[in-house]
């Protein structure tokens, strides 16, 4: 029997160089997708696959994130008074349960290994998941509730992968594959940052995981790897001879809103699907080709 899945890591304490000037006082994860902002997103996503806990991973610049989940009681009551419903509806759906979020400092951003790391008092000893909030998901099932339901069926580790152009591998972790029977891939090894002719597989992992606790103890000793940070990838990879590890070719769409030209797409995408956006967009797309 699988521990339950309850808590989320979010790192977001990255610089978010790639959108500077915007970034220089802003947090890359308040940039909003219409009209909610990435980090949004990315706890609503945790929230329906079950999780009840979430670190914030943060850094200077960064405490925006965490009053965005508070309860607006100011906003409320002007909302209620001029009766904007959907409004207040989607205010309210902003916050989160007092008690929910804990915060943790990064202090010096040393990579994404070490920014989980620092969230080892949080984690204890529970399975967690951990989001990367530039990594936008569009999927009919919340791709971190897809992961939920293959860590419960598997037990152990599990990342979700998709498949990547082999020029491309050498920008993400990268799965040795032991046994790949469509949507789980049995994994025998990780890479972080391959180039593309030492790349054991094109089957790359993106920004949302469910990883064991374990993973603190490898993560501690401090070891660098590609870039000279400290790798999730190399600590997850340590875990592979001891507990079961899988990739799972998850249902759906990723936008990289790291990147400017996945974020701009990720806003085009993201109004089409809104009842209230779709046919204005639509009609003025076309404008631009
Ligand atoms: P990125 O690799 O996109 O880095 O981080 P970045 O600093 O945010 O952005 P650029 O490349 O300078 O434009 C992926 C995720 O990991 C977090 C980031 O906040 C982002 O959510 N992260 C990265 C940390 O929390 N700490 C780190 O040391 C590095």
């Amino acid at each position: 029997m699988s521990k339950p899945l309850r808590k989320a890591v979010l790192p977001v304490a990255g610089l978010g160089t790639r959108f500077l000037p915007a970034t220089k006082a802003l947090a890359k994860e308040m940039l909003p997708v219409v009209d909610k902002p990435l980090i949004q997103y990315a706890v609503d996503e945790a929230r329906a696959a079950g999780i009840e806990q979430f670190c914030f991973v943060t850094g200077r610049g960064k405490t925006a994130i965490v009053e965005h989940f508070d309860v607006a009681y100011e906003l409320e009551r002007t909302l209620q008074d001029r009766n904007k419903d959907d409004l207040l509806a989607a205010l309210r759906a902003s916050a989160l349960p007092p008690g929910s979020i804990a915060t943790v400092r990064q202090q010096v951003p040393m990579g994404l290994g070490h920014a989980i790391w620092c969230a080892r008092s949080f984690v204890g000893d529970d399975p967690f998941a951990i989001l990367l909030p530039d990594d936008l998901m569009m999927c009919d099932t919340p791709c971190t509730k897809q992961l939920a339901d293959a860590y419960y069926e598997t037990g152990g580790n599990v990342v979700a992968v998709e498949e990547v152009p082999m020029e491309r591998v050498n920008r993400y972790g990268v799965l040795d594959i032991a046994e790949d029977k469509g949507r789980l891939v049995s994994v025998k090894g990780l890479v972080e940052k391959p180039p593309a002719d030492k790349a054991p597989s094109n089957l790359t992992i993106i920004g949302r995981y469910v990883v064991m606790p374990e993973v603190i103890g490898f993560l501690s000793k401090m070891e660098k790897g590609a870039g000279g940070e400290v790798q999730l990838t190399d600590a997850m990879a340590k875990l592979i001879p001891t507990q079961p590890f899988h990739g799972l070719r998850y249902e759906g769409r990723r936008f990289d809103c790291g990147d400017k030209a996945g974020y701009l797409e990720a806003q085009i995408a993201f109004a089409l699907k809104r009842p209230d956006l779709a046919d204005s967009v639509r009609e003025f797309l076309p404008r631009y080709r």
